[in-house]
């Protein structure tokens, strides 16, 4: 992360409507007077604030003074609760952390579980730092605020799949942000960037961004070449970015997106956006609605099904990009994508993956998965 720049927020708004299974925003923030510039495929870091609700609730289970003086990670002096906020982390459990803080809480239960690596794995998913304070058998009595800020690492930027040309909209950068939300240990929790941005900031704020260049997701260079795009849930972000650019380029290569979400009645992206593309013939839309029937219905169904032309289009020389879930999805789609190549070009399993290797090597097969 090189200098990150305090961006203008020019926006919030909600891609899915209501009642979405999978919260997802849009935010629009301006790059005037940055110097920054950014291709369509990069990423941008983007460092959040914890929630103020969390730093107090900790602070109070600490029962440190709010206002003491400490240092930020930059050595600039602010207080606890303005260090706690802006500049470290206080959600992410790990073993440093953990040894530090046990080093002051003397936790016997605490000990056990770091000497176990499966149990600290264990431990630390679905908990942060408000649990250990809460928990009277793990409580750490810190002789003062600067002591306990002491023992914990600064804010970890978060990247996002920018969701926007900027030969399209020039001096501003979008993201499609999916609200990461979740109950554990009894208490309701919400990842840190995603609800920093869906729930704690609006439009005149500002939010240090950074750009993170990702050559290896770029359009073809010929604006002809076929585009084939698969990119369920927020995976749709960069391929938002890529129709915009052939757009503001007059480029004609045909574009075919998969998207997947789980309702057609509350979890489309960019419809308004998408309906003009598909009707001028610009776009060729496939959509997964995964839970509207008693099966699920994924990406990968769809270009199964429609294997016949997708082999044509690779054979026309498209390019296939994949973007969004790194667990699944992506490993689901690659065997999608081989089952078409073997069975609808008459390859063995070795040749189908040969060309599939092929298509990587020529740029032509370009992943942005995580
Ligand atoms: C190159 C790249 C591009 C990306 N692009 C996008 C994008 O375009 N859009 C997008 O939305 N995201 C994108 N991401 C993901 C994004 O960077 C963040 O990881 C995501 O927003 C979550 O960050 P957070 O700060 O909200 O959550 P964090 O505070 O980092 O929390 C996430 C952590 O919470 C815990 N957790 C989550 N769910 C549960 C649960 N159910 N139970 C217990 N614990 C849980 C886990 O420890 C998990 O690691 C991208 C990531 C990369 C690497
Ligand atoms: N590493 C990180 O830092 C990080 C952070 C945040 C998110 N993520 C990942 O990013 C992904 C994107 O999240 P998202 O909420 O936008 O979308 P998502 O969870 O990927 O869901 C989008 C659609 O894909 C479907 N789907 C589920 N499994 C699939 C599979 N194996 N193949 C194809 N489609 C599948 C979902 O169906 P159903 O839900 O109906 O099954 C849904 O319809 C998350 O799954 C998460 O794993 C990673």
């Amino acid at each position: 992360m090189k200098n990150p720049f305090p961006a203008e927020v020019l926006g919030v708004r909600s891609v899915t409507k209501p009642g979405s299974a999978k919260e997802t925003i849009h935010v629009d923030y301006s790059l005037e007077g940055s110097g920054l510039s950014y291709v369509t495929g990069d990423a941008l870091g983007v460092l959040p604030c914890n929630d103020p609700a969390l730093v107090d609730a900790l602070i109070s289970a600490l029962g440190l003074d709010a206002t003491a003086e400490v240092n930020a990670p930059d050595g600039s002096a602010t207080t606890l609760r303005d260090a706690l906020i802006n500049s470290y982390d206080i959600t992410t459990l790990k073993k440093g952390v953990l040894t530090k803080w046990n080093a002051v809480a003397g936790s016997e239960k605490l000990a056990t579980i770091l000497a176990d690596k499966d149990a600290l794995k264990d431990f630390c998913w679905g908990r942060d730092l408000l649990d250990l304070a809460s928990d009277p058998e793990m409580k750490a009595n810190f002789t003062d605020a600067a002591a306990f800020v002491g023992i914990l690492g600064k804010m970890n930027p978060r990247l996002y799949s920018i969701a926007s040309s900027p030969d399209a909209v020039p001096g501003q950068v979008s993201l499609c942000v999916g609200a990461v939300r979740y109950t554990s240990n009894e208490r309701k929790r919400g990842g840190v960037c995603s609800t920093f941005m869906a729930d704690r900031i609006k439009a005149g704020d500002k939010v240090k961004v950074f750009v993170h260049t990702n050559k290896n997701f770029r359009l073809p260079e010929d604006g002809n070449t076929p585009i084939i795009m698969v990119g369920p849930g927020t995976g749709i972000a960069p391929f938002r970015a890529f129709w915009q650019q052939r757009v503001a380029d007059n480029a004609t290569g045909p574009m075919w997106l998969f998207f997947g979400n789980p309702y057609k009645a509350t979890d489309g992206c960019y419809e308004d956006e998408i309906a003009p593309l598909v009707e001028s013939g610009k776009l060729k839309l496939s959509v997964a609605w995964s839970r509207d029937q008693e099966y699920k219905i994924y990406v990968q169904n769809l270009m199964e099904q429609a294997g016949d032309e997708i082999w044509e289009w690779l054979e026309k020389g498209a390019a296939v990009y994949m973007c969004g879930d790194a667990n699944r999805m992506a490993k689901d789609v690659e065997k999608a994508l081989l089952s078409i190549i073997a069975t609808k070009g008459g390859r063995s399993e070795e040749e189908a993956a040969a060309y599939l290797a092929d298509m990587k090597a020529a740029k032509r097969y370009q992943k942005d998965v995580y």
